[in-house]
């Protein structure tokens, strides 16, 4: 087995993933015409080409990114799009993944909050994949709303794993949500956040979501590494930095490489992810581990951890936790033997 047969064949969780930005081109195409959404492209390849975020980065992917999920119109759509990418980590030895969704949008464009849930439970229940649906605020909306969808997800309580903060960062600091994430820990969700790179007062974000949120996981993270007290203060209490290493127009980006290596180094918990993997170049898990791994010259040792940590830092039972970890350190033997 070669390094990219071990990476494939690795057991792999996956914790930062939106459910909207799996849509590919040609759903994106096919979903227009069927619900009559008028968008700005014409075939597949105008959409790929829409696919260069250039500066300011955030602000022009979530652009493109909300234009693409605006096809979604109800239920089927919502359905289709979960069972396909659920099938998807099935071919990339996924055994477990937790999948964000943006429930303020879908509502929006007239999917109700229960049909939402019930066509993303459909496809999670007849997967062989684990699952866990995470709730995301755009965090350009109100707190108001933020609070509403807590009452709207109540009765779904059991199906939601956790929330999460997504979506335009800059003036939309975390604390903007203390209120949202104090209710969501006593309703018992796991709790995450996005600090997305190159925000504005990114690690003031990173500090409030660390010491007033108190969350489990922060999302991409990078600048913890700017803040020697943040950096101890994740180490210490294990947060998960969920990094997503790629970005246009350079895949993965030297500079995320850079500091996935720092990371590692500094024994800080921190994972692979995809993020919207039909919206980057390096598409889904295997692939990108494979292109992180040959451009940032990890090890096979190295991988393994990114996926320890993957694991660790996921929302399942202990016993389940246990069972993808043996076999991960049994993955990692059977290559060792052999090279
Ligand atoms: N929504 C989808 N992907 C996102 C990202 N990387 N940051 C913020 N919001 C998002
Ligand atoms: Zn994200």
């Amino acid at each position: 087995m070669n390094m990219n047969e071990f990476i494939a064949a690795m057991p792999k969780a996956e914790l930062h993933i939106h459910i909207e930005g799996t849509v590919s081109a040609k759903k994106v195409l096919e979903l227009a015409e069927r619900n009559g959404v008028d968008i700005p492209y014409a075939s597949e390849a105008e959409i790929v080409a829409a696919q260069d975020y250039s500066f300011p980065a955030l602000e022009n992917f979530l652009d493109y990114h909300y234009m693409c999920s605006s096809v979604l119109r109800d239920g089927r759509d919502v359905y289709e799009i979960t069972r396909d990418f659920l099938e998807k980590c099935r071919f990339e030895n996924i055994r477990h993944v937790e999948m964000f969704f943006d429930p303020q949008q879908h509502i929006e464009r007239g999917v109700s909050f229960d049909d939402l849930m019930e066509a993303m439970m459909t496809a999670c229940q007849a997967s062989e994949v684990s699952t866990g649906l995470i709730m995301c605020m755009n965090r350009e909306r109100s707190l108001e709303s933020a609070m509403e969808m807590l009452d709207l997800a109540d009765k779904h309580r059991e199906d939601i794993i956790g929330v999460g903060l997504d979506s335009y960062e800059e003036g939309n600091p975390p604390i903007k949500f203390q209120e949202f994430y104090d209710r969501a820990r006593e309703d018992g969700y796991r709790l995450t956040a996005h600090c997305d790179c190159d925000q504005k007062d990114a690690v003031k974000h990173a500090h409030q979501c660390a010491h007033d949120l108190n969350v489990d996981r922060i999302d991409h993270g990078l600048h913890v590494l700017d803040d020697p007290e943040l950096v101890e203060v994740v180490r210490k209490r294990e947060i998960t930095l969920t990094m997503c290493p790629t970005w246009r127009p350079s895949d993965p980006e030297p500079r995320r490489l850079k500091a996935l290596r720092e990371m590692l180094d500094l024994g800080l918990p921190v994972c692979l992810n995809t993020d919207d993997p039909e919206e980057f170049a390096s598409r889904y898990l295997t692939h990108m581990m494979q292109s992180v791994q040959q451009k940032g010259n990890f090890s096979a040792e190295e991988m393994t951890q990114f996926m320890r940590n993957a694991f660790r830092g996921s929302w399942i039972g202990q016993e389940q936790r246990a069972i993808h970890l043996t076999e991960l350190e049994a993955h990692l033997e059977a290559y060792l033997k052999q090279n």
